[in-house]
């Protein structure tokens, strides 16, 4: 989605904004723009296409003030143009805009009425029309915004300034992410941190409805009733370096390769070694309303608290959108395993219009990287509305989802930058192992045999990562001739059913071919009927207790032609009889194995993407956090 830079400071405000905007490319864009002071008014350049574009056009142009604002647009309303890029502009006003403004129709009739001359095919410009007439009547820059924001109905986060205040910027959001980062004599407002991360590790992150004034170097927060408020600062510890590729051609290559680290940086804080054996415990869930409380909490209190808290439900809902979704597919086997709890999974947008059945004995776990997906959010506060418990899975601590849970549990995979989710996945997956170990051991269903089998397993993922991560090598050959196929069906059985949904969403998002996933058992159903030799059949198959009926569903398939892509177990010499092309995974638990069988499809999606020369981690279309519907 959008990318806002704002930057109020000694530096020279286009680099910084440039320097912004560059972080946030990988959440998709098709325009960029700046608006900045130059010789006390504002020059404003904007261009279609990548941010090469707008810097082609910048050269030379010099910028004299202190004050910019900058904007990557992914198209809502009005098509990908020079014309609809951002900054917008009315009178003195130039505006940047993320999210959508439901009620533009009413807005634009009513500003046609008045005379006001639109220039663009964008909500995004009304508002600043809006501004500007209040604006030209007051002088008053946070008063206009305190006025105009009682009438906007939608998602939006938006910065604002004006042509004759060379030192005053004025954001606020309802929906989509606004951060400020607070610098020494210089001040940001960003989308997401990853802006200004090189700058400052010092956030505020303003909650709807709420506005930041900022006047030179002093910085002030408004609540929507116009009163000043004090916002916390939160302190990051994410470094800059993170966020580059560290010598990786694209960022998705470096974050598959960080998995082996970055799970073992998700299981860490979970697993304690007690009287010589490793136990699982569930530190810092808490269920307080601000994760900052449960810092304060020692681990043992924590842990018996979370446990008092988990058995008391009776039915579980997991949550999530795309590959998130696939993950929180694999957590409902788990939990429902382990612990016999009753587990739903749901798409968010399908959650929060279907009327789900919560009350208090209901846990809704809600699983999302960035915890700024719109759907996602709005099933967090269905849930809340409906006095069940909330849950969130974040990899971005202090995102919206984050914030609103009443209870949290974080990824720690690291800032994931690449569009398609890879480590985020994985890490997924092994909390939720994680979590329905805790579940079972709260509720007195997990033996120490069962206990100890899966921390030996999740113990050992690192390690086996590694392993198939030799897969690189052999995809960057393989591709130029998977590339002939017309089609890839995915399937697989049980727990590793999601991995064949995950596996053909990586491969249509990255190299666009069409890819579906299935349960191996719904192949007579329908799925036959696609097969032939132009067909890839990528089959996830290891030794576990339907490794025999995943095999006869591989010779129905093979004996209709299709070209068969099996990830097995070890050596299996049964598997390699029948497939054409056969990928093996070290053996494992029937827990640890959707991770290593996800590892070499992850590197499947890459290669053939990258040989096509495809835009690997900003691929068409696509935005890394979703924040509207
Ligand atoms: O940030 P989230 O985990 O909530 O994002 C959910 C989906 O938008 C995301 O997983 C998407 O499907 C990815 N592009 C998949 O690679």
């Amino acid at each position: 989605m959008c990318g806002i830079v704002g930057y109020l400071g000694p530096q020279n405000p286009k680099d910084i904004i440039i320097q912004g905007l560059k972080k946030l490319e990988y959440r998709g864009y098709d325009s960029a723009g700046l608006a900045v002071f130059d010789q006390n008014t504002v020059k404003r350049v904007r261009a279609e296409g990548k941010l090469k574009n707008l810097e082609e056009k910048i050269k030379g142009e010099t910028f004299t003030g202190h004050l910019g604002i900058g904007h990557t647009r992914w198209a809502t309303h009005g098509v990908p143009s020079e014309n609809n890029a951002h900054p917008h502009q009315a009178g003195k006003i130039s505006l940047v805009h993320n999210g959508i403004i439901e009620n533009y129709l009413e807005i634009r009739e009513e500003l046609k009425a008045a005379g006001a001359k639109i220039q663009s095919d964008t909500d995004s410009e009304l508002v600043a029309h809006l501004v500007s007439q209040l604006y030209e009547q007051s002088q008053d820059l946070l008063g206009s915004v305190q006025k105009i924001l009682s009438r906007l109905r939608g998602a939006f986060s938006i910065l604002v300034i004006a042509n004759d205040r060379p030192d005053e910027l004025v954001a606020f959001k309802d929906g989509p992410p606004l951060v400020v980062g607070l610098g020494e004599k210089q001040n940001f407002v960003v989308s997401d941190v990853q802006a200004a991360l090189a700058h400052t590790k010092n956030f505020v992150y303003l909650e709807d409805r709420e506005i930041v004034a900022i006047k030179g170097a002093d910085v002030k927060f408004y609540n929507s009733l116009g009163e000043t408020i004090n916002k916390p600062v939160i302190t990051l510890n994410w470094s800059s370096e993170q966020i580059e590729k560290q010598g990786y051609s694209h960022f998705m290559l470096k974050e598959i390769y960080e998995q082996p680290g970055s799970l073992a940086a998700t299981l860490a804080p979970h697993i304690v070694t007690l009287r010589a054996r490793s136990e699982v415990q569930l530190f810092k869930v808490g269920f307080g309303s601000q994760p900052q409380q449960l810092e304060s909490l020692n681990a043992e209190a924590d842990w018996a608290q979370t446990q008092k808290i988990l058995v008391q439900f009776e039915k579980i809902y997991i949550v999530a959108c795309g590959t998130s979704f696939y993950a929180g597919s694999i957590g409902k086997y788990f939990i429902e395993q382990l612990a016999q709890i009753s587990c739903e999974i749901d798409i968010a947008s399908e959650f929060r219009y279907r009327q789900p059945v919560l009350n208090s004995k209901t846990l809704v776990l809600t699983i999302s990287q960035s915890g700024e997906t719109a759907d996602t959010l709005a099933a967090i506060r269905l849930a809340k509305e409906k006095g069940a418990h909330t849950l969130s899975i974040c990899n971005v601590k202090n995102s919206t989802i984050d914030r609103e849970a009443h209870g949290h549990l974080y990824l720690n995979a690291g800032p994931e930058v690449g569009v398609a989710s890879t480590k985020a996945f994985t890490s997924m997956v092994t909390l939720l192992n994680l979590f329905a170990l805790a579940l079972a051991k709260s509720r007195k269903l997990l033996s120490s045999q069962t206990e100890e089998e899966h921390i030996h397993a999740l113990q050992q993922l690192p390690a086996q990562i590694e392993v198939v991560l030799g897969y690189d090598k052999y995809f960057a050959k393989a591709a130029e001739q998977l590339k002939a196929f017309k089609g890839f069906l995915y399937m697989g059985r049980g727990v590793n059913f999601p991995v064949a949904m995950e596996g053909a969403l990586k491969l249509k998002e990255l190299a666009y071919y069409h890819a579906e996933g299935y349960a191996a058992g719904e192949m007579k159903h329908g799925p036959l009927a696609l097969i032939d030799e132009k067909m890839a059949i990528v089959m996830i198959v290891p030794d576990d207790n339907l490794f025999e009926k995943s095999v006869s569903n591989l010779e129905e398939a093979k004996a209709r032609g299709g070209k068969i892509i099996s990830v097995g177990t070890g050596e299996n010499a049964r598997l390699k009889s029948i497939s054409d092309r056969y990928l093996s995974i070290p053996k494992a638990h029937w827990s640890t194995n959707p991770i290593l069988a996800t590892v070499p499809l992850q590197l499947m999606a890459f290669h053939l993407a990258d040989s096509l020369g495809y835009d690997v981690d900003q691929p068409r279309n696509l935005a890394k956090s979703v924040t509207v519907e």
